[in-house]
């Protein structure tokens, strides 16, 4: 197995302040101890609802966030820290795309500048070279060539998020950690966006960590599947583990939760929905423990690890 990146024991708290002296009275445990490999060429989803620390592990990858503790290898090197990261080239290698383009793409700049803006920070190229590259770039994620001279307002959430694509790979990244990218989009959208990033993927072996609060979209992306609730993990799997064999209340709960198109088992559906409901609420404390925490990891198969209580039935 070739990885990319491992990630151990990640933990990022945030202090919260309050009173006159404004002194830290306690700890948002935004991510409590997460453990994962992402292999080369493959998409790692990391699946929750909100607030469950999904792009605050993102961000502690890229380096947008501080690091509380644990550990980040990037190709067996340690770049949990910023000084470490330039040897490794890091900063050109893990790109990001952000949920929102509206607020990630600069509104005063043209396209051109946009997208050319992390080239500029890597390489020499003349305006000539580096008006190919981007027009290359544009070609890429299906946009025209006038796009070049035009501002982010100018065009659709679905174009926005095409050019955030584009930015994330011109320079030639390794790594893309794309924190729910399509989740603004209607579904068609959805879809052509999603293409584009399979397409590039294949083309240039790239690895994607995948955030998104929804199985649904991620069941088409992803090659192995975390699910994360209050910061920890509380099941890890292949596709085919998450998806056909899931064992942990929470990851059944959000798997009930996919809307579904098939209007004759609505009835079905919506009984299946209550059902899991009402076990997810009778039996917390089998899968939380008296602190409302998640339980460590243990591993069922070679694949999958859910977090469930010592002595408990797997
Ligand atoms: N800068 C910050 N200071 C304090 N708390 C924060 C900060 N950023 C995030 N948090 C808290 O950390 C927790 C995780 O937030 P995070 O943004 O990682 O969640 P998320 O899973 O990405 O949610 P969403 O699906 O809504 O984007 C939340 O409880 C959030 O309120
Ligand atoms: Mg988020």
């Amino acid at each position: 197995m070739a990885e990319i990146i491992q990630i151990k024991d990640l933990k990022v708290h945030y202090p919260i302040r309050s009173g006159f002296f404004n002194r830290v009275t306690d700890h948002v445990l935004a991510v409590d101890g997460v453990d994962f490999i992402i292999e080369k060429g493959k998409t790692y989803g990391l699946v929750g609802e909100s607030g469950s620390g999904k792009s605050t592990t993102g961000k502690a990858i890229i380096g947008l966030e501080k690091v509380t503790s644990g550990s980040i290898l990037y190709q067996d090197q340690d770049v949990t820290r910023a000084h470490n990261r330039k040897a490794m080239k890091y900063n050109k290698d893990v790109q990001m795309i952000f949920q929102d383009s509206m607020s990630s793409l600069n509104p005063k700049k043209r396209v051109l500048d946009i997208i050319a803006e992390p080239i500029r920070n890597f390489e020499r190229l003349s305006d000539q070279e580096e008006k190919k590259k981007v027009k290359g770039l544009l070609d890429i994620v299906g946009m025209p060539e006038d796009a070049l001279y035009k501002y982010p307002h100018e065009f659709s959430g679905g174009q926005r998020q095409r050019l955030g694509v584009a930015r994330a790979v011109a320079t030639n990244p390794k790594l893309i950690i794309a924190d729910e990218p399509v989740s603004a989009l209607d579904l068609s959208v959805q879809a052509q966006v999603l293409n584009f990033m399979k397409n590039i993927q294949e083309e240039y072996g790239l690895s994607y960590l995948f955030i998104s609060h929804d199985l649904g979209v991620v069941k088409h992306m992803c090659d192995n599947i975390a699910i994360m609730y209050k910061g920890r993990f509380v099941e890890i799997g292949t596709r085919q583990d998450i998806y056909t064999n899931p064992q942990h209340i929470y990851t059944k709960r959000l798997l009930s939760a996919i809307p579904k198109i098939d209007v004759a088992h609505r009835e079905e559906h919506k009984a299946q929905r209550r059902l899991v409901e009402k076990e997810y609420i009778e039996n917390q404390k089998d899968y939380y423990d008296q602190n409302g925490r998640v339980y460590d990891l243990r591993t069922i198969s070679d694949t999958h690890q859910v977090a469930l209580k010592d002595g408990g039935a797997v």
